[in-house]
């Protein structure tokens, strides 16, 4: 079987998802707790209930890595990474920025991936080698060459967040180019990449299923991605930073000065309000 029908049935079944969170969205959905601040619904587990299964009967070989639990594993070199509601931050609060994301690996590579977004009804789909399509139409990243001229997009993640030191890089970056988004579903983050609607994005600690399909899109669409350091990034690898390929190393000789302390633009003192 080749790539293309890998592709056109998750972009099927990512479909059947996206009508599942549509549902929940519309009837409103209550909010529980997985950790401290972070929350799961109803419309995830549905939607990962659905996935898991039609991948279960249409690639029984397939190993499944799910966000929720519902996987299985075994052994095959494909892997697909679910995750069945990206953005479920947004989603509990009604905030209109969420998706579905299916990423194909083989050995480790995202070979084809899918993203739905139900609210917009933006189908984001990519294969290795055959280019990066938004609802059939063929996109590319954005050529634009200065940090100073770009907009990025970022995420800090909801678990472990005391840990995550982003917020040092969103000062940096912030001050140096048109600012930045945090939109809340890093997969329609690599998707607005790999569309020119971004010029890059950034974070630490996100998770297989958070990414598999948006980095196939962003390659498909001319677009580059390793780690904030300049490292090959693996799915899993502590932090990722995905451009146009034009301002990579820009961006990436900005992040270095971060990492070693160089803050180029100091955090301003809060001055205390004179009576
Ligand atoms: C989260 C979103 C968010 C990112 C977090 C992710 P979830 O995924 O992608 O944008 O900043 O790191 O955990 O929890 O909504 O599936
Ligand atoms: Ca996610
Ligand atoms: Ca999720």
């Amino acid at each position: 079987m080749s790539n293309v029908d890998y592709l056109s049935a998750a972009v099927e079944i990512a479909r059947e998802a996206g009508k599942v969170l549509e549902h929940h969205h519309e009837k409103g959905v209550a909010v529980e707790y997985k950790g401290d601040y972070d929350v799961v619904t109803a419309a995830d587990r549905a939607s990962e209930k659905l996935i898991v299964e039609q991948l279960r009967q249409r690639f029984p070989a397939h190993s499944i890595v799910a966000e929720e639990g519902g996987g299985i594993s075994n052994g095959s070199e494909f892997v697909w990474h679910v995750d069945p509601l990206d953005g479920t931050t947004n989603f509990a609060h009604g905030f209109p920025a969420f998706a579905v994301s299916m990423g194909l690996a083989r050995k480790g590579e995202p070979i084809a991936g899918v993203v739905y977004d139900p609210i917009r009804k933006e189908l984001f789909a990519a294969e290795k080698g055959s280019g990066a399509y938004l609802n059939n139409r063929r996109i590319r990243v954005s050529k634009t060459a200065a940090l100073a001229e770009s907009l990025f997009g970022t995420g800090f993640p909801s678990p472990r967040r005391h840990v995550d030191v982003n917020i040092h890089f969103f000062h940096q970056v912030s001050m140096l180019s048109h600012g930045i988004r945090r939109a809340g579903s890093a997969a329609l983050d690599l998707c607005s990449v790999a569309a020119g609607r971004l010029d890059g994005f950034w974070e630490f600690g996100l998770k297989t299923w958070d990414v598999a399909a948006g980095l196939v899109i962003v390659t498909e669409a001319g677009g580059r991605y390793e780690d904030m350091r300049g490292g090959p990034y693996e799915l899993g690898s502590e932090h990722l930073a995905a451009t146009n390929g034009v301002v990579h190393e820009e961006l990436l000789r900005l992040f270095d000065d971060v990492f070693q302390g160089r803050y180029r633009v100091p955090i301003p003192p809060i001055v205390p309000r004179t009576a």
